[in-house]
């Protein structure tokens, strides 16, 4: 049996009334009776998470971001076990906009390790914020794997997810350009050489990796069979019901 692919809705701070998300879930979720080939996850604003979960179970629910403590005075923030509590089965860690309030690798590191004492599954963001002609971006990203990841065991390694997002090629950066598969699979094998290297594993032992930036149904299809990746997080294009779903429909075409 294929492995299922996975697609991720980042809703970021969208939409603005609860019943507009659920509206949108509703939306999503009308043309399929159920989902065969795809694991749909939907990334919510994390107030509407508890209300949205009871709507349906074909789907799967991801907060955007998650405190680096369990508990404790932390004014504005969440903690895993509330994520926990609210049926969140993911979290998505490191995110680029995050990362440009401050969040360094050190955070995402200490997120990393207590999403995964909590059960959840992280879908950790990395990427360069552009590329240069004498190839840095690698380093960059090597350095991002290795300090975010660092001293994960070998076992968690396989529930965890990367997503690999170029700062370059998301929706909201100003002036973005376009990424294509190629740039996907170069960069998708060097994440899984990187970490193959580090931790000594291979095979079902390595992450899953994803694509993210300016995902939408033009493109998903040869992401996915020419990206080198097992799945996409899909941001400005997760909003637009007809678009998303089309996502969800070349996904469950899909032959492998
Ligand atoms: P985008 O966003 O699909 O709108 O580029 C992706 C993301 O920021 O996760």
């Amino acid at each position: 049996m294929t492995k299922k692919k996975t697609v991720i809705a980042n809703w970021k701070m969208n939409p603005e009334k609860y019943k507009e998300a659920e509206k949108l879930l509703v939306s999503v979720l009308k043309p399929f009776p159920r989902f065969k080939k795809t694991n749909v996850i939907i990334c919510p604003p994390a107030i509407y998470l508890q209300r949205l979960e009871k709507i349906s179970k074909k789907v799967s629910f991801g907060g955007q971001n998650m405190f680096w403590l369990e508990k404790g005075a932390q004014t504005g923030e969440i903690s895993p076990s509330m994520l926990v509590d609210a049926k969140a089965k993911y979290v998505i860690i490191g995110h680029s906009e995050r990362r440009a309030m401050g969040e360094t690798n050190e955070d995402i590191n200490k997120k990393l390790k207590l999403s995964l004492s909590f059960g959840l599954i992280p879908i950790v963001c990395i990427g360069e914020s552009d590329r240069d002609e004498n190839h840095e971006y690698f380093n960059i990203v090597k350095s991002q794997i290795e300090e975010c990841l660092f001293g994960l065991s070998r076992q968690s390694l396989s529930k965890i997810m990367i997503a690999y997002e170029p700062v370059w090629a998301i929706s909201t950066t100003p002036n973005h350009r376009f990424a294509t598969p190629a740039d996907s699979k170069e960069m998708s094998i060097f994440i899984q050489k990187v970490i193959s290297d580090t931790f000594g594993v291979s095979g079902s032992s390595l992450p899953t990796v994803l694509y993210g930036g300016s995902v939408d149904e033009r493109d998903v299809g040869s992401f996915l069979e020419d990206g080198g990746i097992e799945g996409v997080l899909v941001g400005g294009a997760s909003l637009k019901p007809e678009k998303f779903t089309e996502i969800i429909k070349i996904c469950e075409a899909l032959k492998n």
